[in-house]
């Protein structure tokens, strides 16, 4: 078997993907729109090696065990099941931004690892089988696999459960400027948020009307309809943080510059620069706008008290194998 390394990119969440209707399957309780961001990025290199006793994980170039190695052996069990092999793997990843800081790198790390293992193992899914098996390691990550502005279908079933392209990263100019105001490792997984999901009395308003923010988000993005975009983006991100501070126990994801931050954008688009936040399990925040503003935001941001970083991403392409590079 030969080694196989791909590239995936992240994914910011337009309308969210919050509680699940099987939590073994990973198919959401509701439908949900993304962006790949293109700037960000993970790299995985793969290898079935038969002298290998056990599956070993390094990420960036540290050697990992303990659960985040669990999760991954019993995502690459479903490669050596579909391939019908045994061996174990290596699997070195390298992300180019903090993990864990609610800028879904899981989403990007199993996106990558689904084709870097299928690949190593001599499988050749086409993208919707890659999909329904990269959500099977992390929800999200079924949406990094497509290219551009994505939507995943929720569905009933393992099949019917994946993600497609809405529209192709060159359609529209947004920019995700990313604020980081925290960089350490947030307080409860994602993996665990969903399972609370339910517990809030909001969950089920919140799912009722899913069905209408998806279209209007998708009308949005179709038309380029930037207000229309904003005014449903931050509904969806107020929405879903309602349900985590309802639920039981709560999930407080905030921190206080990221409340600053959410105030100022809001000023700031009252006062003719059209910019909206998302903000996903963390307390990071997310504020797109289009490509004309992108400097203007970014160094609004960057004054705002409590703003570590800025990290600017624009609209990225699909999950692919790196030729060549293995
Ligand atoms: C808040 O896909 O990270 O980012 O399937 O348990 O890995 P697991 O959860 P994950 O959940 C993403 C939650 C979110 C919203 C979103 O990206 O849609």
């Amino acid at each position: 078997m030969t080694a196989a390394t791909a590239l995936a990119h992240p994914n910011i969440a337009l309308i969210k993907y919050w509680g699940d209707a099987n939590p073994a399957l990973h198919i959401p309780a509701n439908g949900s729109i993304s962006l790949n961001l293109a700037e960000l990025y993970t790299r995985s290199r793969v290898y079935f090696d038969s002298d290998l006793t056990s599956d070993q994980l390094y990420i960036n170039d540290e050697n990992i065990s303990g659960a985040p190695l669990e999760r991954v052996s019993l995502f690459l069990s479903k490669v050596r099941e579909m391939a019908e092999i045994t061996t174990f793997a290596q699997v070195n990843s390298h992300n180019n931004f903090p993990a864990s800081a609610g800028l879904a790198s899981s989403a990007s790390a199993f996106a990558a690892l689904s084709l870097a293992a299928t690949a190593s193992a001599n499988l050749k899914l086409d993208e919707v089988k890659l999909s329904r098996l990269a959500r099977m390691g992390s929800g999200s990550a079924c949406r990094s696999i497509p290219a551009g502005f994505v939507e995943w279908q929720a569905g009933h079933d393992d099949v019917d459960s994946y993600a497609y392209t809405i529209a192709p990263p060159e359609y529209w100019d947004l920019v995700d400027c990313i604020a980081l105001v925290d960089t350490g490792t947030k307080p409860s997984s994602s993996s665990a948020g969903h399972n609370l999901a339910s517990t809030s009395l909001l969950q089920a308003a919140r799912l009722a009307d899913a069905p209408r923010r998806l279209k209007l988000c998708k009308d949005a993005i179709i038309h380029k309809d930037f207000d229309q975009l904003a005014e449903v983006v931050e509904l969806d991100s107020n929405l879903m943080h309602a349900v985590m501070l309802t639920s039981s126990p709560p999930l407080l994801y905030w921190k206080p510059a990221t409340v600053t931050i959410m105030h100022a954008v809001r000023e700031w688009r009252l006062t003719g620069l059209p910019a909206c936040y998302t903000i996903d399990a963390g307390p990071n925040v997310h504020i797109l706008c289009q490509g004309e503003y992108e400097m203007k935001l970014a160094e609004l941001l960057r004054r705002l008290p409590g703003v570590i970083t800025v990290i600017t991403a624009h609209p990225g392409g699909s999950t692919r194998l790196e030729i060549g590079s293995s």
